[in-house]
């Protein structure tokens, strides 16, 4: 899950990064109050959506006064960034910058440790920079078990090029941002700009954080960082239901057991749906237990999919055997009722693939086309979905 900016705020002050005041606003008349609040002679007013390059989209204003950042606040609100519409603004406290510095610190899965990038030329322009003179971004790998203790801070600023100086000041800044990856299980910890203010003091004015799903069973408070309103509703829905559901841009529903038989469907609807025009609509896997009450859940988060022409159910039979999958199927679809309506290709094989299959010629299911492999399924489904385009 990637944060908003002042979500990032927020756990970088948790965990003592240095960071301005800010405060959340979704109504001008609030920006007004904040900014009153701060008492500093100028704030920033700031698009709080999860993309990057808000300020050269005109996302970031500075305000000198309450009533500026009001009028400001009313011109970012509603705006859209990117496909992202604006429905918050952060106030922040202005920053005295003399000058702007880049810091982050990701997953490298390929070398399988983390990396930290850091350069004396932050700002708005990195990826640029990145490009132009690699040389001015240092990279330096980080290892897990150690992270980023204060010979490796030191080592990060060193790449950098930094002054002594300004070097013993970003360290123990450094440190901090490292207690926020490790604590809070991110998979990217970014500051653009890490600044240095007129009295040398270091600050983070800029973060973005993504955190990791997978740890999310060991951070309960970061269910409250979760925004409803851009979260997609099927990934909701089917998060709710406990299922492992993705949303892609297709036509083709897609419900497997397994992540690689999921993964591997995917590819041979995608390659069928070549020549038809249609893709994939999503990757869900029901796991082992296709019980008729999970495969009415799956069925029902796709079917709620509007983009979805056809549904490719393709399972292999193993512990819960294809008898079992064909009741859940006709017990699903019974229960769905009139809620479905798009036609189903079947694939199953592996234990009682048989009995299974047998069920499904019995119960003759208007809507259901039984496949005897899944290249042959997915070339039905693919046909079967760009008709009903
Ligand atoms: N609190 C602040 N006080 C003074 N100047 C600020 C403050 N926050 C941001 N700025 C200035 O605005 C610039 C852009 O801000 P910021 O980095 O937050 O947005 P951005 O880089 O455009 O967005 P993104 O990082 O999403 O691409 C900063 O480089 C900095 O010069
Ligand atoms: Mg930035």
């Amino acid at each position: 899950m990637d944060l908003f900016e002042y979500q990032a705020r927020d756990l970088f002050e948790k965990h003592g990064v240095p960071v301005l005041g800010g405060v959340v606003a979704e109504e001008p008349s609030a920006a007004k109050a904040a900014a009153e609040q701060f008492g500093t002679p100028v704030v920033v007013v700031k698009a709080q959506v999860k993309t990057g390059g808000r300020g050269k989209a005109g996302g970031v204003k500075v305000a000198k006064s309450p009533e500026e950042a009001e009028q400001r606040a009313a011109e970012i609100l509603g705006m859209d960034i990117k496909g992202h519409t604006v429905h918050r603004v952060m106030i922040a406290a202005g920053a005295d910058i003399a000058e702007e510095y880049y810091f982050s610190l990701l997953l490298d899965r390929a070398e399988r440790r983390y990396l930290a990038m850091c350069s004396k030329e932050g700002g708005m322009e990195i990826e640029q920079l990145a490009v132009e003179r690699p040389e001015a971004l240092a990279r330096i790998a980080v290892d897990p078990n150690v992270g980023i203790d204060e010979p490796k801070a030191r080592e990060i600023v060193e790449a950098a090029g930094f002054d002594a100086e300004t070097g013993e000041k970003i360290v123990p800044v450094l440190q901090r941002l490292w207690d926020v990856y490790r604590e809070e299980d991110a998979t990217l910890v970014e500051v653009n700009p890490l600044v240095k203010t007129g009295d040398g003091e270091i600050v983070a004015l800029d973060g973005k954080v993504t955190l990791d799903d997978n740890a999310e069973f060991r951070h309960e408070d970061h269910a409250a960082l979760v925004d409803s309103r851009t979260e997609d509703p099927l990934e909701a829905k089917a998060k709710a239901l406990d299922l492992n559901y993705v949303k892609l841009d297709g036509e083709v529903g897609i419900i497997g057991n397994g992540a690689g038989l999921v993964m591997s469907t995917l590819d041979v609807v995608a390659y069928a749906g070549e020549e038809h025009g249609v893709k994939p609509a999503n990757f869900l896997d029901i796991g082992g237990g296709a019980s008729a009450e999970v495969m009415a859940n799956g069925l029902d988060v796709i079917l709620g999919d509007d983009q979805v022409r056809a549904v490719f159910v393709n399972v292999f039979g193993g512990i819960t055997a294809c008898d079992a999958v064909a009741d859940g199927i006709v017990g699903a679809l019974a229960k769905l009722g009139d809620a479905a309506t798009k036609p189903l290709v079947v694939r199953l094989d592996g234990n009682k693939v048989e009995e299974g299959r047998q069920i499904l010629a019995d119960a003759d299911h208007p809507l259901v086309t039984l496949a005897e492999t899944m290249d042959g399924g997915a070339a039905t489904v693919a046909e079967l979905a760009a008709n009903g385009k």
